[in-house]
């Protein structure tokens, strides 16, 4: 039976710190979001220690701001849920020492929540009729998984990528052909003046029967293409590069998640991560799975890149089931779904 519930949730895994406060699963009544992406732009990618200290700084401005949002007392929460892992294990302990101090202080449940499954479970926040068994496309800046849900807490990771994720190969490309940080929303944007099929580059599929992944190959080829024509004094085309790069990322992505929906024979994909936001990503996974009558479901673009109401979703569940963690609840920076 369906208690109510009154979940804070609160995310600081990287370089966003973020929290929500969701009512009965459905009802999203504030979704803060302080990004740092600015402090961290001018050294090209996320500095650890910036990271964790900016955490540190706003992360009580950004829950205050939650809470007010929402017009929820600190009395009327029924549990905070924090994610505990993957990510910077500097950032992760801020975020799990707050929610800490603050659940002890309010007396209630603290819920350690795995960010991986917060991006996912943010579909049911969206879409509450999703139902199981569904297969997730898991892709953002740190991971590149597929995962088939059969029941909530009951999952098998059917791939994984053996090098770098979709969002990281996309960052370190962006970084090359020097457009800002991210640099998978840069790439989007500069593709939508290029030619996708102007290079050839590598669809590193790997065993033919294998859904993993493998894209620092892809990334390399970009490198090798850019410096050979340097040498030759040739200057390529930016707006060409990204839009080759981005289909060929594109192209891995849809082809693995066609051969694990043949596999598995489930009629449901799930969208998640940062990298979900992709333009591209979307419409071809749409196009294909319309034709196979396959159900698609994707977050909107807020709710693909972190945020707090993914935690407080996940949360949410962990609530009905009575699954809380202890108060020695700890950072796992290398916690995996598995
Ligand atoms: O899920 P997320 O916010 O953080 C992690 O958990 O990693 O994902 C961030 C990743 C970055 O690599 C970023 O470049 C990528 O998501 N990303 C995109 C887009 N928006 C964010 N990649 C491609 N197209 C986008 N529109
Ligand atoms: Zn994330």
């Amino acid at each position: 039976m369906k208690k109510d519930s009154c979940i804070l949730g609160i995310e600081t895994s990287c370089d966003e710190t973020a929290a929500a406060v969701l009512v009965n699963g459905t009802e999203l009544r504030s979704n803060i979001v302080s990004s740092q992406i600015r402090t961290h732009q001018k050294y090209g990618g996320v500095v650890p220690e910036i990271a964790s200290r900016e955490h540190s700084v706003h992360l009580i401005r950004v829950i205050d701001q939650a809470l007010a949002e929402a017009e929820v007392g600190f009395g009327s929460l029924s549990a905070i849920a924090v994610t505990y892992g993957p990510g910077l294990v500097g950032s992760l302990l801020v975020g799990v020492a707050g929610a800490k101090a603050m659940a002890y202080a309010a007396g209630v449940p603290l819920i350690g929540v795995n960010h991986l499954e917060g991006h996912i479970y943010v579909n049911f926040l969206q879409h509450s009729d999703l139902e199981f068994p569904f297969l997730a496309l898991l892709v953002s800046g740190g991971h590149t998984n597929l995962i088939l849900f059969k029941a909530h807490s009951s999952y098998e990771v059917l791939g994984r990528t053996r090098d770098d994720a979709a969002g990281e190969a996309l960052d370190k490309v962006a970084r090359t052909l020097g457009l800002g940080y991210p640099g998978g929303p840069h790439i989007q944007k500069v593709a939508m003046d290029g030619n996708p099929t102007a290079f050839d580059f590598p669809r590193a599929t790997l065993e033919p029967d294998s859904l993993d992944f493998s894209f620092s190959g892809m990334k390399s080829a970009v490198l090798n293409t850019l410096n050979s024509a340097k040498m030759k004094g040739i200057e390529l085309s930016t707006p060409d590069l990204a839009a080759s790069f981005q289909q060929a990322v594109v192209d891995v992505l849809v082809r693995k998640t066609l051969l694990a929906l043949e596999r598995t024979g489930v009629h449901t994909l799930v969208l998640a991560g940062g990298v979900a936001a992709n333009g591209l990503l979307r419409q071809s996974l749409a196009r294909e799975l319309d034709q196979r009558q396959v159900r698609f479901v994707y977050p909107s673009p807020e709710f693909c890149t972190d945020n707090g109401a993914m935690i407080a979703t996940a949360g949410h569940y962990h609530y009905l089931k009575g699954d809380f963690s202890p108060w020695t609840l700890n950072a796992i920076p290398g916690l995996s779904l598995s």
